[in-house]
């Protein structure tokens, strides 16, 4: 199929795939199987320190997909602007910085790649509220990260990362133009068995406003039983989600 039509294709689906691997070949793989359901695919530290920006380049001409880099920037401005140079030419769907780094960190972010979504990643959900506390925080993770987002959003983000169990909160805190995009969920089928605690189904955190939601091992997991198994539970999650 032509790049374009398959583009067009997926851009309604809510679902962001999570490559997460170190094999470029396997990463190739995956995508094949699931593109009839997947509207955008994530490539994190691990992807981006061993294959750079060589790698994102050969996955966006084989695939045509839009990529969601997830690479969590967090320095000064100047040092952000320069990293956010560096991939600019991408042209990512979406690139995730920290919101901690401050309003000026985002917009030297968002001024150095003006094609890019600019996504501020708000409190790592691997904090609990004690780990806040040890930090410094005053408040508590819900509070804190509607904090952070509204700061983001007053830097120019265009997109947020947040638990599914922030999603109201931050809403509140940003309005309804921001993009919500949740990790954290986990089909209704799931049998567990990963480190995800606190969940909701991909549907639960759509309805509740995120607008796309990040899943990786419900799905990735399947790839030993074959390509197949992975589609088929790619297109599963999607038909129960929208
Ligand atoms: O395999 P799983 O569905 O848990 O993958 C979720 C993806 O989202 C992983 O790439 C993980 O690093 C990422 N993530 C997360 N929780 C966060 C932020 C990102 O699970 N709070």
């Amino acid at each position: 199929m032509h790049i374009e039509a398959m583009k067009r294709m997926n851009n309604a689906s809510p679902l962001i795939l999570a490559l997460d691997t170190s094999d470029l070949q396997i990463a190739h793989k995956w995508i094949e199987c699931t593109r009839e359901s997947i509207g955008v695919y994530k490539l994190g530290l691990e992807f981006f320190a061993m294959f750079g920006s060589k790698g994102v380049e050969e996955i966006i001409a084989q695939h045509g997909v839009e990529i969601f880099l997830d690479l969590k920037l967090h320095d000064i401005p100047h040092t952000v602007a320069g990293a956010t140079r560096a991939v600019a030419h991408l042209k990512p769907r979406f690139l995730t910085v920290h919101a901690a780094g401050g309003a000026a960190m985002v917009s030297s972010a968002v001024e150095n790649a003006p094609s890019t979504d600019i996504t501020a990643v708000t409190i790592l959900t691997s904090l609990s509220d004690a780990d806040l506390k040890d930090l410094g925080f005053a408040s508590n993770a819900l509070m804190s990260a509607a904090q952070l987002a509204k700061v983001a959003v007053g830097g120019g983000a265009r997109a947020i990362v947040s638990s599914p169990f922030e999603i109201e909160a931050i809403r509140e805190s940003v309005g309804a133009a921001p993009i919500i995009i949740t990790p954290g969920v986990r089909p209704a089928d799931s049998q567990g068995g990963d480190d995800q605690v606190r969940v909701m189904t991909p549907q639960q955190a759509l309805t509740r406003g995120a607008n796309y939601v990040v899943i990786g091992r419900p799905i990735t997991s399947l790839w030993s039983q074959g390509a197949p198994a992975m589609r088929d539970k790619a297109a599963q999650i999607l038909a129960e989600s929208i």
